[in-house]
C-alpha cells in the first residue's frame, strides 16, 4: 500500500526519480508525475487504465513559470489567470516542443493549471519540472476528494499520497480554451459561468456532441460510481423503484425520516458547500452496495451547475434494475 503522509521531500524525491505520487489540490486529488518525462508520463496512463487519447492537465507553481512551455498567451487568458490562479481553473494554450506528445495526446495544445493548495504549492516550487496530474482516480470512476480515497483505489500502485486533507472546491477545475476573442468552455468546475462572464460575453460551452474535439470528461458517461444512480423527483423515483434497496442524495431536504441511506448535500442549500460534499457522499453511498442511488438536481447556477453537470454524467449508465 501507499504511504499517506505530509513529508513534501519524499514527494519530491519519489517524483525526481520518475514516479508517481498522489497530490492535493484545491479540486480533487491529482496522480502526479513529471509532465516533461514520458517514461512517467506513460506510468500515469497505466496506474489509471486512462486511454492514451484522453490528454493531461499539467500543473505549474505560477504563471511566470508556463511561459516557457506556450506559444502564445493571450491577454484574456492573462486577465483570467490574474484573477483565478492559483484556483480551479485550467486553460488550454498552443504548447512548445518541451511538453511531451504524450501529456497532449498529440494535440497541438496543452492544459494549464496553477493549483491553490499550499502543500502542492511547496513541492512544485521546489520541482525543476511541471506535474502532469489527471484526477487520482480509476478512469471513469468518482474523483477523490480525500488522501483515503486514493488510497483504497490506487493504493498498490502508487508509493505515496501527499495528504492535504479535504479538497475544499472538491469538484474539478473548469476548462477553457481561445478562439481569436471567443472564450471556448470545455468542463464546468470550480469556476463558475457567472464569474466568466464578468470577463466576456463571446463565451461558447462546448458541447460534446457535434465538436472535432471532444475532452472525455465530457464523455456521456464519467464520474460514476458503480451502483446505477437515477436523477430526477426523488419522492416520485422512491414509488418507482419501490422494494428496492435504496439510497438517496438529495440537496437540501430530507425527503423521509425512516430511510437508512440519505445524504444531504448541503442543510443551509449552500452551492460551495454541496460541490464539496458530492464525490464524497457518492463514494459512501456506492461503498453501500444497494440496489440504486436516487439523485436530484440542485439549482442550475453558480456551481450547482457543474454540480448537475457530474450528477447528469453519474447517471448516464444504463440502468438495469
Ligand atoms: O481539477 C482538476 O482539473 C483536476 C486536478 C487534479 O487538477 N484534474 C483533472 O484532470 O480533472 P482530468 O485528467 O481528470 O481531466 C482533465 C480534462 C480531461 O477531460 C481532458 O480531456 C481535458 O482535461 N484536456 C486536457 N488537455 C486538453 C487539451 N489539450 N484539449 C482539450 N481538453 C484537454
Ligand atoms: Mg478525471
Amino acid at each position: 500500500m501507499a504511504i499517506v503522509g505530509k513529508d513534501i521531500g519524499k514527494a519530491k524525491e519519489i517524483l525526481d526519480n520518475s514516479d508517481l505520487v498522489a497530490i492535493p489540490t484545491e479540486t480533487v486529488y491529482g496522480l502526479a508525475g513529471n509532465a516533461l518525462d514520458s517514461k512517467a508520463v506513460a506510468r500515469i496512463f497505466e496506474v489509471k487504465e486512462r486511454p492514451y487519447f484522453d490528454p493531461l492537465i499539467v500543473h505549474f507553481a505560477g504563471i511566470s513559470k508556463i511561459k516557457k512551455y506556450v506559444k502564445r498567451f493571450p491577454a484574456l487568458a492573462e486577465d483570467l489567470a490574474k484573477k483565478f490562479w492559483p484556483g480551479p481553473l485550467t486553460m488550454i494554450l498552443e504548447k512548445k516542443e518541451a511538453i511531451p506528445d504524450l501529456v497532449t495526446s498529440g494535440l497541438n495544445t496543452v492544459a494549464v493549471r496553477v493549483p491553490n493548495h499550499p502543500l502542492t504549492q511547496k513541492l512544485l516550487k521546489s520541482l525543476d519540472f511541471p506535474l502532469a496530474a489527471p484526477s487520482a482516480n480509476p478512469f471513469g470512476y468518482i474523483s477523490p476528494t480525500e488522501a483515503f480515497h486514493v488510497q483504497a483505489q490506487l493504493g498498490e500502485k502508487i508509493d505515496y499520497v501527499l495528504d492535504g486533507g479535504a479538497c475544499q472546491v472538491g469538484i474539478e477545475s473548469t476548462i477553457v480554451g481561445f478562439d481569436e476573442e471567443k472564450l471556448l468552455v470545455y468542463r464546468l468546475g470550480g469556476v463558475t459561468m457567472e464569474e466568466l462572464r464578468h470577463f466576456t460575453d463571446n463565451i461558447e460551452m462546448i458541447e460534446p456532441s457535434g465538436h472535432k474535439y471532444v475532452a472525455p470528461g465530457m464523455l456521456g458517461s464519467h464520474y460514476s460510481p458503480t451502483t446505477p444512480i437515477v436523477l430526477g423527483d426523488i419522492p416520485r423515483l422512491f414509488e418507482e423503484y419501490q422494494g428496492k434497496n435504496i439510497g438517496v442524495l438529495s440537496f437540501e431536504k430530507r425527503y423521509f425520516h425512516d430511510l437508512a441511506h440519505q445524504f444531504i448535500l448541503s442543510e443551509s442549500g449552500d452551492l460551495p458547500e454541496a460541490a464539496a460534499n458530492l464525490f464524497s457522499a457518492l463514494r459512501k453511498l456506492d461503498a453501500l452496495k444497494l440496489d440504486l442511488i436516487m439523485a436530484e438536481k440542485v439549482p442550475d447556477h453558480g456551481l450547482g451547475r457543474a454540480i448537475n453537470d457530474r450528477l447528469k454524467r453519474a447517471a448516464a449508465k444504463t440502468i438495469n434494475v
